[in-house]
């Protein structure tokens, strides 16, 4: 049997002969394309090659790319696990032609490495082609139908509209007519009866997509028209798993081997085979099987699972994983960390980033699954809770059911199972509701329209950034578009060159200006798209023609360069003092400030951050000069000490950045001081923990710092003041704090003799009432701990007795309810049932123990008749 790594081999090797360069998966997590979260298809490296706007490396290129479909247009998250054939993260193998080859090769070379290649017979495989759009004007691809008719038979040549057969991105981006072809994998006497091409597209798990030609020929545009491309592409898509799935004569995608040591390590876990597990236990293996895929090669590209954006969809994937295997496999502690070790025996010729990043993947995903483990145990608290208090209704409430999900993460499907196993049903309706109005929150608060592009100085030349040496510079629009957002309307101007620096590697975008004669537009900021940078401009030009002056605020970027460069100094800082695991995670830089998040498993202890800081204020004294190197060949780089971050895209060649080459070296797009002397000082602000193994420091420079310190400075003083002391100010301090110890002892005696003094008066009003003694009475005390000690106290001294206090505390109304020992034994009375009662008294809420209770209120006037229910309770 052919191995998966042998199969993912022999197609790189089949397409490097017909001389394709091998290119490197991209990363799975997408950062410079607003479109996109993760990347969903092997073309999206190739976007702009497609559109024109940047040259290929070479017109004929292969390689596996790392996929991840859990949002925006291509999203099987919800069926991944309950079919056999669906995945989140899947590998795709890709061919792609940049204006060489075209539909002849392309379906030629499938063909060929299909049959001949892999061996699948030729009699099970069919094509489907595009059959044409009238609303998009375009005719049946009679082309594909020709180059097809060499290798099949005509009723195998199968005619399907846009949906199936028009491959695009996203809404907008490079599409074209595409060509798929699926194979019948059923067994021979099932295919005798039924005609396998009455079941292609329609979602039989045995009857399947394995490739994906797409001819890239248009651009959808925003108002959704086509505009033809400069050149036509191909662009192949076939998903791994099912081709090793068709070539191994397997049932299932999860039937190859690439999951033969997971299913070991759950059977040796949880005694199931997965062969012979029920069909839950089944789709329970495959979701955790195909979710550590995802999260484990994210997490290793650099997405840290989080409350939002990418972060989340990551967390939730994780949190699927874990609930699936806790409620079906039974598994109730953390296991998902361990699996990250067969993946990296399975992974490590293709993917060595997650071989290099194990143990921080494994630490991540680990204490992710401790933090959902705790969630789902006080989720489940709740949820028992509110059995109890209501115990006759059959439906839970939508609402109930929603605050598990939005607060304790629970999956709806696992609410319904805990409802079902105490045969309660879930309000659906209401639940669906809800979730459907926070999607609506949030989809209005980042709904953004986008406008197509109107060209002013139409162009194919990518946009050149000129900012390293320059910040002003005479240059003309591009092209420029409007954005819609919430209540905004802004402008985005592409530039034929820019002294703006677009928001990259951690440091912010530039602002400043844009002018022409009279007119000027203020740059709010500037970010890349792909590789487009665009200015966010607050109108729109009244005459976009001619020669607009840039202008970058120097101020801004002067303080940003210098924070970009104490970044790199506090990296090598770090590195030095905590040691060579330390590496980037991410950063921010501004003008006001910087943030890196680094790998560290310990908190940085203060004397360690006293030392970083010095270390760092060293190297800005010794005034280290700025060594820039653009364009080096990364391998170059490398050798020169340069440190690659996990899923970033590095091009062939790099810009370095090396103050002193044994200090500092780092890959680096970024804009930087020319001295490190230029940062003045270096002050660490803050250090704490952002997720499981990663840790953040926060700090400021130059003039942000002599800020900071002015103000400590001047806190002090104000402080010193107010003091009135001759001494320094911390021994002053200390006396303060000494005689505030001294006074609350005092304090606390004269409350006890005040206690002991009402406790007296207290007990000689008891009065008798159906058989049990009652002290009931409003006390005037100071706070709610002295009311609970004289409680206390009164329940030591008393027996057969109920005491009632009530109390006004800071003006509101506080009560409370204790039972003496041998009456609370008898459970005759509950205080904590009395309290709900007495509670309405005051427009107050509460509740405690069975025999001691207390309640708050609004109405401070109804303590007196909360005392004289007392007596009708008993
Ligand atoms: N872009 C196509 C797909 O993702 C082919 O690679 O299916």
């Amino acid at each position: 049997m052919k191995s998966s790594k042998g199969i993912r081999k022999q197609f790189l090797d089949f397409f490097r002969q017909k001389t394709h360069e091998i290119v490197p998966s991209a990363p799975i997590v997408v950062k410079d394309d607003p479109s996109l979260m993760f990347t969903n298809a092997g073309m999206n490296q190739f976007k702009d090659v497609f559109l024109g706007l940047k040259s290929p490396t070479s017109t004929r290129v292969a390689d596996t790319q790392k996929c991840l479909r859990v949002s925006g247009k291509h999203n099987d998250l919800e069926e991944v696990g309950h079919d056999t054939y669906h995945h989140t993260m899947f590998e795709m193998l890709g061919n792609w032609s940049f204006g060489d080859y075209y539909k002849k090769e392309a379906i030629a070379w499938a063909w060929e490495l299909l049959t001949e290649g892999f061996g699948l017979e030729p009699d099970r495989l069919y094509a489907t082609i595009f059959g044409g759009d009238p609303t998009d004007g375009l005719e049946k691809d009679d082309e594909a139908v020709n180059e097809w008719s060499n290798f099949l038979p005509e009723e195998r040549i199968l005619p399907y509209g846009r949906k199936d057969n028009f491959w695009e991105m996203g809404d907008t981006g490079p599409c074209g007519p595409c060509s798929e072809i699926h194979i019948d994998l059923r067994p021979e006497k099932d295919r005798k009866k039924v005609d396998g091409a009455t079941l292609v597209n329609s979602d039989h798990p045995q009857v399947v997509e394995i490739w994906n030609l797409v001819f890239i020929q248009f651009n959808r545009k925003a108002d959704s028209s086509l505009e033809e491309l400069p050149a036509k592409h191909v662009d192949t898509g076939m998903g791994f798993e099912r081709l090793v799935m068709a070539i191994q004569n397997r049932q299932s995608t999860y039937d190859i081997d690439l999951f033969d040591h997971m299913k070991a390590y759950l059977k040796e876990r949880t005694g199931l085979t997965y062969e012979k597990a029920s069909d839950i236990e089944q789709v329970a293996i495959r979701v955790v099987m195909d979710h550590i895929r995802a999260v484990a090669f994210a997490i290793a590209d650099g997405q840290i699972p989080s409350n939002t954006g990418a972060g989340y969809v990551i967390r939730r994937i994780l949190r699927r994983a874990s609930r699936y295997a806790f409620s079906y496999l039974h598994i109730h502690e953390p296991f998902l960390f361990e699996l990250i070790d067969l993946m990296v025996d399975e992974y490590q010729e293709v993917f060595p980033e997650l071989v290099q990043q194990k143990d921080f993947v494994q630490r991540i995903i680990q204490s992710e699954e401790k933090g959902f483990l705790r969630k789902l145990e006080s989720g489940t608290q709740l949820f028992q809770e509110y059995l109890k208090e209501h115990p006759k209704e059959k439906t839970i409430e939508g609402a109930f059911a929603f605050k598990l999900y939005d607060t304790f993460g629970f999956p709806i499907d696992l609410t319904e199972l805990m409802a079902r196993e105490v045969k309660k049903k879930v309000d659906m309706e209401g639940f669906q509701q809800l979730l459907e109005e926070q999607k609506e929150r949030s989809r209005s608060a980042t709904a953004v329209q986008t406008g197509d592009w109107v060209a002013v100085n139409p162009s194919s030349d990518l946009p050149r950034f000129l900012g390293y040496d320059m910040l002003e510079l005479d240059t003309r629009i591009q092209q420029y578009r409007t954005v819609k957002a919430k209540k905004k309307t802004l402008y985005q101007i592409v530039l034929e060159e820019t002294p703006f620096y677009a928001e990259s590697g951690g440091q912010v975008g530039d602002r400043g200006t844009l002018k022409n004669g009279a007119e000027t537009l203020r740059v709010l900021d500037t970010q890349k798209e792909n590789e487009l940078i665009v200015h966010l401009v607050d109108k729109l030009p009244s005459s976009p023609g001619g020669t607009w002056t840039a202008q970058v605020d120097p101020s801004l970027r002067r303080k940003t360069r210098i924070n970009h460069t104490a970044t790199h100094i506090l990296h090598a800082a770090l590195r030095e003092t905590l040691g060579t695991h330390v590496e980037q995670r991410g950063s921010l830089v501004s003008e006001k400030s910087l943030r890196f998040d680094f790998s560290h498993f310990s908190r940085v202890e203060p004397e360690e951050l006293t030392r970083i800081e010095q270390i760092v204020n060293e190297r800005i004294t010794a005034a280290i000069p700025l060594q820039e190197y653009r364009e080096v060949p990364i391998d170059k780089a490398k050798g020169m000490g340069a440190m690659a971050l996990f899923g970033e895209k590095y091009g062939d060649l790099v810009r370095v950045i090396v103050f002193d080459p044994d200090y500092s070296v780092e890959l680096c797009g970024g804009t930087h001081a020319r001295n490190t002397s230029e940062i003045q000082v270096f002050k660490i602000l803050s250090e704490g923990s952002v997720a499981a193994g990663v840790r953040r420091i926060e700090a400021l420079t130059a003039d942000g710092a002599l800020h900071f310190f002015q103000e400590k400075v001047a806190t002090l003083d104000r402080i010193g003041a107010q003091l009135k002391s001759n001494k320094p100010l911390d021994e002053a301090v200390e006396d303060l704090l000494e005689k505030h110890k001294e006074l609350e002892k005092q304090l606390q005696a004269v409350n006890a003799e005040k206690v002991g003094q009402l406790k007296k008066e207290l007990l000689e009003k008891s009065t008798k009432h159906n058989g049990i003694h009652l002290i009931k009475e409003v006390v005037l005390v100071s706070s709610s701990d002295d009311l609970k000690q004289l409680s206390y106290e009164l329940r030591k001294s008393t027996s057969n007795t109920l005491i009632v206090l009530g109390a006004l505390i800071n003006d509101k109304p506080l009560l409370s309810v204790i039972l003496s020992n041998d009456l609370a034994e008898k459970k005759t009375y509950n205080a904590g049932q009395m309290i709900r009662t007495l509670a309405k008294e005051i427009q107050g809420g509460g509740g405690g123990q069975d025999f001691y209770a207390t309640a708050g209120g609004k109405k401070k006037e109804g303590l007196k008749d909360a005392l004289d229910k007392v007596v009708e309770l008993i």
